[in-house]
């Protein structure tokens, strides 16, 4: 392998390598670009080219790249400690001090546990496990059903995935886990009921409480949403809309999960997107932004209601008979801690917030120059833009058509590494994006329609 070749590289990338969420056919004419390397709020792809990363990698980077204190973080650990397991009669420092700072740090949800895993689905995969668990110790094995929103996604392992929320992310590996139900979740821009935010709130809350009932509150274990809607398009509720989940969760007795993969760690503009909703879950599911994504790390915490049941002595049922090898791997747990410390030192969740309403307004002047725009939405630095066809009727693009792909491509041509999910843009840069920032983005979108009208 030469894989300083660029022509070789260029070649090879589908030879071998199953692109997640691709057809491995559309990669022979549409080659990715290639990074290589980053710093700060930029990358470099293979050619030379540098970018913008709106992505912020893939909604994790929150610290910028190239961050020296995580790179000597990681490098001191190995030195010292490759690795060393969690698994029983042994543990490791840097997974102690995690699991501490980040019990510190969600004080205000009265977090006490912390089950490590490695990304997102893991973190998803933990928090059903430890709600079907809680409910055996309990007593209340009939509790085992999970109730999560349409457009919500939580990952693609089999119980993240039976809870995901949308037909794209499930038909090819049906049949997927018996009792998982879905119901609609308070989507402004889209939904066959109102525009008006505090009706549709209890419009979503009453479906949600007629489900529930359906099926029964004594079947039920755990309600599990993001607090802001990621990769069904950031689809952000109305503030009153967790409140009222919690509401509804503490009347039947169910257990809230908040899977804060996306907006844990800042990016919402609050350090945790349930904080944002004035919402003390009882677990919640954090990867991306933990580590900013310098390797792979993700967490489940606890709170004391649900850790109490493990307090007891039931036996070899209270075994927590999950985990993996790198679970608290003491490497990510490094990385996590520098990564963590950045985030709260540089006060990025503030930044984020700053940002993210500065970068809302200008797109919203873009909204008023160029049709195609149908909606721009979004809370902290996680925007979306939703293309549409006919602003009247919101008709969107379908997932074949040119014209939202167009307007990415235009982007990446001009330095902006922007990603399309069907017919939305999808904002998420590292926490550390300036208005100087904001501003240049815009310009090239701006210049970007004008080059594609609708
Ligand atoms: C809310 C949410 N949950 C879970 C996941 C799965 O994370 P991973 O891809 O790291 O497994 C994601 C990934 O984007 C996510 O956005």
């Amino acid at each position: 392998m030469n894989s300083s070749n660029n022509a070789w590289l260029k070649e090879h990338n589908t030879v071998h390598l199953m692109h997640p969420m691709q057809d491995p056919k559309s990669l022979k004419d549409n080659l990715p670009v290639i990074i290589e390397s980053g710093e700060g709020v930029h990358i470099t792809d293979v050619d030379g080219r540098r970018f913008l990363d709106l992505q912020g990698g893939l909604w994790c980077v929150n610290v910028g790249y190239g961050r020296k204190e995580i790179v000597d973080a990681v490098s001191e650990q190995m030195q010292k400690l490759a690795y060393y397991s969690l698994f029983p009669g042994s543990t490791n420092p840097a997974a102690i001090a995690l699991s501490q700072k980040l019990i510190e740090i969600t004080a205000p949800e009265g977090m006490v546990k912390v089950s490590f895993g490695l990304g997102g689905s893991d973190a998803v995969e933990s928090a059903l496990k430890i709600a079907r668990q809680y409910w055996k110790l309990e007593g209340q094995s009939d509790k085992y059903k999970f109730i999560s929103l349409y457009n919500g996604y939580h990952g693609l392992n089999f119980g993240g995935m039976s809870a995901c929320g949308g037909v794209a992310w499930r038909s090819s590996y049906e049949p997927l886990m018996p009792g998982f139900i879905q119901v609609e979740g308070p989507h402004l821009y889209r939904n066959p009921f109102t525009q008006d935010p505090e009706e549709l709130v209890e419009i979503c809350a009453q479906l949600m409480e007629r489900q529930i009932e359906i099926q029964g509150a004594h079947t039920i274990a755990a309600i599990i949403a993001e607090p802001i809607q990621g990769a069904g398009g950031v689809i952000v509720p109305p503030a009153s809309y967790w409140p009222r989940l919690r509401q509804i969760a503490d009347k039947y007795n169910i257990l809230l999960i908040a899977d804060e993969v996306i907006t844990g760690l800042g990016r919402s503009g609050s350090l945790f997107g349930a904080r944002g909703w004035g919402v003390k879950p009882d677990i919640m599911c954090l990867a991306k932004g933990i580590s900013s994504g310098y390797v792979p790390l993700s967490a489940t915490l606890i709170n004391q209601r649900v850790a109490s049941a493990w307090e007891r002595d039931a036996g070899f049922t209270s075994v927590y008979m999950h985990g993996y090898t790198y679970s608290g791997h003491p490497v990510s747990c490094a990385a996590g801690l520098a990564a963590i410390d950045i985030v709260l030192r540089e006060n990025l969740a503030e930044n984020a917030a700053v940002v993210g309403e500065y970068f809302r307004e200008r797109l919203l002047e873009l909204k008023g120059k160029h049709r195609a725009i149908g909606d721009v939405r979004g809370k902290g630095l996680m925007i979306a833009i939703e293309l549409v066809k006919d602003r009247q009727t919101k008709e969107p693009f379908g997932p074949d058509e040119a014209y939202p792909l167009a307007i990415s491509e235009g982007c990446v041509n001009s330095g902006v590494m922007l990603r399309t999910i069907v017919n939305k843009l999808i904002i998420s840069p590292p926490l550390t994006f300036t208005k100087d920032n904001v501003d240049e983005v815009i310009e090239v979108l701006d210049r970007t329609f004008i080059a594609n009208p609708w």
